[in-house]
C-alpha cells in the first residue's frame, strides 16, 4: 500500500490517486495502528516530514518519496538503519531558489521594496530624497554551502563580475571559487554573504553573532537555506546596533511568520519561503515524488535517492 502523508500539490496529487495512495490526512483516527503494517511506500514531504514515530508505525515501509530537497524534517537515518531509501527532489529547484537568493540580494542591496513603499506612499516628491544604497556588480559574494543551488547562486554570481569564495563541508574540485576554512574569515572578506546550505544539526548557528559581526556594517546577509543555521537573536541584535547592512531573508527561525522586530527595517526584505515556489518548478517537484515511486514499483530503485 501507498500511504500519503500530507497533499503534495494539485498535480502530483490526482497521480497518487491514480497509484492508490491512502491520504492519512482523511483516515479516522486510530487508522495508522490498525493499518500501518500493510504500508510499503510513502508520499511526504519536507513540511510534513517522517519522524522515528512515523517509522516505528510502519514496520514493512520500504521506500520514501518526499517533497522538497530539504530532508531535515525525514528521519533519513533511522530509514537507512532499516534499509528503506529515501528520494528528495533536487535539481529541478536550483535555479529558482538561485534567482530568489539573487532576487534577494538585489532588493537589499537597493532596498528595492523600501523604494516601492515611499513611491506609494507618495513621498516621492523631489528627486534625489531617496536614500543612496550600495552596488552589488564587482563586489565580493561569499557563499555557505557551494551544493546545487549554491552552485547556481555562484554561476549568477559571474553574470556580475563578482568575486566568489565560499565555505562549507571542504574545498571542491573543480571549482573556479576558492575556498575558505573559516566562516567568519569568509565573512570578513564577504560584502555578501548567501546562506545556501541545508538545515539540522550540524548547520545549527552557523551563521553567529561573530559571524554577522565579520560580516560588519556594510555586509548584506541572504538567506534561502534554512531559518536554523542563522543565529536569529543575533541577527536582529545586529541590526538594532547597524552593525550589519542588510539582510534579505527567505527563510526564518520559527516559520511560518516572522518576528516583528524585523518589519520595520527598511535594510531588510523578507519572503515568506517561496524559494521554489514558481509553477514550473513546483511541477516538476510534485513529478519527480511521482516518479520516484513509479521507479521504485518498477525497478526496486529510487531515481533520486538522499545523499546525506
Ligand atoms: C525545499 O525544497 O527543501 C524547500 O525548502 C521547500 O520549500
Amino acid at each position: 500500500m501507498l500511504l500519503q502523508l500530507a497533499p503534495i500539490g494539485t498535480h502530483a496529487d490526482p497521480q497518487l490517486d491514480a497509484l492508490g495512495a491512502v491520504r492519512l490526512w482523511e483516515q479516522p483516527k486510530g487508522w495508522l495502528e490498525q493499518h500501518g503494517a500493510r504500508v510499503e511506500l510513502l508520499a511526504t514531504s519536507v513540511r510534513r516530514g517522517c519522524d522515528a514515530a512515523m517509522l516505528a508505525a510502519l514496520p514493512n515501509l520500504k521506500a520514501i518519496s518526499s517533497w522538497g530537497v530539504g530532508y531535515d524534517t525525514l528521519d533519513v537515518a533511522g530509514a537507512a538503519a532499516r534499509g528503506i531509501p529515501v528520494a528528495n527532489t533536487p535539481d529541478v529547484l536550483d535555479d529558482c531558489v538561485a534567482d530568489l537568493a539573487w532576487g534577494l540580494m538585489i532588493a537589499a542591496a537597493r532596498r528595492i521594496p523600501a523604494a516601492d513603499r515611499y513611491v506609494r506612499a507618495g513621498e516621492w516628491k523631489e528627486l534625489g530624497r531617496f536614500p543612496i544604497t550600495t552596488k552589488v556588480s564587482g563586489k565580493k559574494l561569499g557563499i555557505l554551502g557551494l551544493g546545487r543551488i549554491g552552485s547556481a547562486i555562484a554561476r549568477r554570481g559571474q553574470g556580475f563580475s563578482m568575486d566568489i569564495r565560499y565555505h562549507g563541508r571542504g574545498p571542491k574540485a573543480d571549482v573556479p571559487y576558492a575556498y575558505m576554512a573559516s566562516l567568519v574569515e569568509l565573512a570578513a572578506w564577504s560584502d555578501f554573504l548567501v546562506v545556501a546550505c541545508e538545515g539540522g544539526p550540524a548547520t545549527h548557528h552557523l551563521v553567529s553573532a561573530e559571524v554577522l559581526a565579520a560580516l560588519g556594517p556594510r555586509g548584506i546577509l541572504v538567506n534561502i537555506g534554512r531559518g536554523s543555521v542563522v543565529d536569529q537573536a543575533a541577527l536582529i541584535a545586529a541590526l538594532d546596533i547597524c552593525a550589519l547592512g542588510g539582510a534579505g531573508l527567505d527563510v526564518l527561525e520559527g516559520e511560518p511568520g516572522a518576528p516583528p522586530e524585523l518589519f520595520h527595517r527598511n535594510n531588510v526584505v523578507l519572503t515568506p519561503h517561496v524559494g521554489s515556489a514558481t509553477r514550473e518548478t513546483r511541477e516538476a517537484m510534485e513529478q519527480l515524488v511521482v516518479d520516484n515511486l513509479i521507479a521504485f514499483g518498477r525497478e526496486g530503485r529510487l531515481l533520486t535517492p538522499v545523499r546525506a
